[in-house]
């Protein structure tokens, strides 16, 4: 076969692409979800089946994804089409693509919002109104701020407009080398605040609440399992579009481990940082997406050089959100190009006001339509859901997972052995174990979890 080249470009090595795809994972997923999900789901049993998920689950599925870009080379709408019909079987693939097109406008369009709260606590924590702040006061202005959705609404704007000025010049221009230098530095200010929560005395109350197993119930096994797909950004076509631009003599077995590990860590790492504080304060781990900005401050404000630090960190944290944002909307601005002829900045302008504006049921989540709520079928029957909630939770507990049960099936049962084995290209070992994995674990886990959740079994 003729090598096929993107119309995109390509990255400019292997550690582009391990960094782009880092860039990409880590986010407010690990930083601002993940503790505040564990929080709300009892901790340890959902650590474990989180982890569980990542390993069995989410390393496979993201093998298969980064294969499924780099054979197709194209926008995942059209690298579905391609592949599905060389492989002989129904157009009805793209379905996956457009499925990931979706989920990605929505995700977006509520994680711009919470990237503007970041944005918004760079100025606060560096004007010192947290310095020697209490948890009640830090709580406070957590309230005040998330009920004024004028305020809400110019963060979520500005956050927009630099992710598509990103999108817009390319992804690849630029960001590789921001991410190699700003990813280790925010690892390194998460490890100065779990050295900070280990002066709180609740250390090991924070770590016990991380790791050690209670019972789980159903509901909760499948936000475990839907943020391992969120965190690692699988299921939607993120990491698919980014394979289209990986080189062929890469490694993807490699570079998947190292993404989620690197993934891994960080989350774990936002764990231990903040389960002591909420502990040492008389917080609630249950206390929803406001936890990092309800416990955080506090060490900011008590930590020798924390206004510095403090700024850094939610810098950095909004860089992190960035990074992830733009291969968000990547799959749809690849395809307006590549379809509809579009240039790169029309297809991101219209892309991102769509979704600016649907980013604006978010904002008001949490003031004006706070009390709009409603349940959702099968789930959390005695649970209220938002707007804000409803998006969430259709993104990454049902549309994610069911992309990557179906790029599962494709690339392990659909795809012949010879096109799969070729162009991952690894140890034979190595490809015997993805092959088991990607076709009878990761399909199986999956339906299983959703079964479970909808109590049918
Ligand atoms: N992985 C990102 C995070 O953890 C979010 C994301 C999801 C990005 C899906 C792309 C695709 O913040």
């Amino acid at each position: 076969m003729n090598e096929r080249k993107s119309i995109h470009g390509q990255w400019s090595s292997k550690l582009a692409f391990i960094l782009a795809a880092t860039g990409s994972a880590v986010g407010l997923g690990n930083i601002w979800k993940f503790p505040y999900i564990t929080g709300e789901n009892g901790g340890g049993a959902f650590v474990l089946v989180y982890l569980l998920c990542i390993a069995l689950i989410g390393i496979p599925i993201m093998m298969a994804e980064v294969m499924l870009g780099r054979r197709g080379r194209r926008s995942p709408i059209n690298t579905m089409a391609l592949l599905a019909s060389e492989e002989g079987k129904s157009n009805g693939w793209v379905a996956l693509g457009w499925m990931g097109v979706v989920a990605g406008f929505l995700i977006l369009s509520y994680y711009s919002v919470i990237a503007g709260w970041a944005m918004s606590y760079v100025f606060r924590t560096g004007s010192g109104m947290f310095v020697g702040a209490t948890a009640d006061g830090v709580s406070s202005i957590f309230t005040d701020f998330i009920s004024d959705p004028e305020k809400l609404l110019a963060w979520h704007t500005i956050f927009m407009v630099m992710t598509m000025i990103v999108v817009a010049r390319g992804v690849k221009n630029g960001l590789e080398k921001a991410v190699t230098l700003l990813m280790p530095l925010l690892f390194g200010l998460l490890l100065l605040v779990v050295g900070y929560a280990m002066t709180t005395g609740h250390f090991q109350q924070g770590l016990d609440f991380l790791f050690t197993p209670g019972p789980i119930t159903g509901d909760a096994v499948l936000i475990a399992m839907g943020h391992a797909f969120f965190t690692l950004s699988l299921g939607m076509g993120a990491i698919m579009v980014y394979g289209s631009y990986l080189p062929k003599s890469t490694s993807i077995t490699q570079a998947a481990f190292a993404v989620a590990l690197a993934d891994t860590a960080v989350a774990l790492l936002a764990g231990m940082a903040i389960f002591p504080i909420v502990f040492a304060n008389g917080l609630e781990p249950g206390a929803g997406p406001g936890l990092i900005f309800k416990t955080l401050p506090i060490a900011f404000g008590h930590m020798e050089g924390g206004i510095l630090i403090g700024v850094s960190f939610f810098l950095l944290l909004v860089f992190a959100a960035w990074t992830s944002a733009i291969s968000l909307i990547e799959p749809a601005v690849a395809y307006l190009v590549e379809n509809r002829g579009m240039k790169r900045v029309y297809a991101s302008v219209w892309i991102g006001v769509a979704t600016w504006l649907v980013g604006i049921g978010s904002v008001l989540s949490f003031n004006v339509w706070a009390d709009k709520t409603w349940s959702l079928p099968f789930i959390f029957e005695n649970k209220n859901f938002n707007f804000f909630d409803t998006l969430d939770y259709m993104t990454a507990n049902v549309m994610l997972p069911l992309g990557g049960l179906f790029i599962a099936i494709f690339a392990g049962w659909l795809m012949r052995e010879q096109s799969s084995r070729e162009e991952m290209n690894t140890w034979s070992w190595a490809y015997k174990a993805w092959r088991f994995l990607v076709r009878f674990v990761a399909p199986l886990a999956v339906i299983i979890v959703f079964l479970k959740a909808v109590d049918a079994i």
